[in-house]
């Protein structure tokens, strides 16, 4: 008797705890939510995506997302799959249905389903969306910011236009693992001039020894981060000077202070770049100062 209300209040608890996800006009648990293999996500990548920070239960910087999800469709000449209101809805509704307080949403659009071919398919082919959104345990950011992160350098062997927040991301996938099987935990692009461009799935900043916060211009080579967006005013508010300009690698290693931004871990202070220790080899002053001023800066939906 005892064992059998036991497992109901399990089962129960785990009815209470089942994932949901949003898959083209559906709300269904993750385990039964699924997409076509024909569609073109799996087939190309051909795809993009959005992750955004929930806090408090409400999306940080929303409109700054939407706004470049808009510039990622355009680019790739990918429609918008429901209207942008109906997107915001489905945003809110994917954190309610999912309890998400402190978090993630992910978004992806992709340019529908249809049998391979790598030419674009027939118009009334309707874009693809999927929306999840999951729980991130609120001292994860707190710890990484404590300690810092170690990274590795690697060519940065993408395409042209990485300032596209497209799903292929296989070179930064190779990069992740490479870092992680070198004992690191991200890894930075450098190109073919020996400069930085970014992380795998952050922004590169470094203090200068002069005290300068360098972070590479937002051309084609790199994702102009939300993050990276924001910290500019939170810079601007602590006093700081900041250049937008290439900085190579050598001068990382050399540099005061290092660190990352992303919508998920916000400011990451890198305290290894290769293995050598940047600075003390200790999370700095000015990335810890950064990551504390940020939320002023950022926008609570
Ligand atoms: N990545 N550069 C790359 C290559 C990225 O993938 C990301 C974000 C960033 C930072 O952008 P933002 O500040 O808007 O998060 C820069 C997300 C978090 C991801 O792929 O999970």
């Amino acid at each position: 008797m005892r064992q059998g209300l036991e497992s109901a209040a399990g089962a129960f608890m785990k009815r209470a705890m089942t994932r949901i996800a949003y898959v083209n006009g559906r709300y269904l648990p993750r385990s039964a939510a699924n997409v076509s293999i024909d569609d073109r996500a799996s087939y190309f990548g051909d795809g993009v995506y959005e992750v955004c920070l929930v806090s408090g239960g409400r999306l940080i910087d929303e409109a700054r997302h939407m706004a470049r999800l808009g510039r990622s469709l355009e680019a790739t000449r990918i429609g918008w799959p429901v209207t942008r209101d109906a997107l915001a809805k489905i945003l809110r509704e994917i954190i309610d249905r999912n309890r998400v307080s402190h978090g993630i949403v992910y978004l992806q659009i992709s340019r529908g389903v249809a049998r391979r071919d790598h030419a674009f398919p027939p118009p009334d082919v309707a874009p693809s969306l999927v929306v999840t959104a999951r729980p991130l345990a609120k001292t994860r950011n707190a710890t990484l910011a404590a300690t810092g992160i170690a990274v590795i350098s690697v060519p940065d062997i993408r395409w042209g236009r990485v300032d596209i927040k497209t799903i292929s991301l296989l070179p930064n996938v190779l990069a992740k693992q490479a870092a992680i099987d070198e004992g690191a935990r991200d890894a930075w692009f450098v190109d073919r001039d020996g400069n930085v461009t970014e992380g795998a799935s952050a922004n590169a900043w470094i203090v200068t020894a002069a005290g300068t916060v360098v972070t590479r211009p937002a051309d084609h080579a790199i994702l102009r981060g939300v993050t990276r967006t924001v910290l500019f005013e939170a810079i601007k508010a602590l006093g700081l000077t900041v250049e937008e300009r290439p900085f190579a690698l050598a001068e990382a290693y050399a540099a005061r202070e290092a660190f990352a931004t992303s919508a998920t871990q916000i400011v990451v202070p890198v305290v290894r770049i290769d293995g050598r220790p940047i600075g003390d080899g200790k999370p700095g002053p000015v990335a810890t100062a950064l990551g504390r001023a940020f939320h002023q800066f950022a926008e609570q939906g």
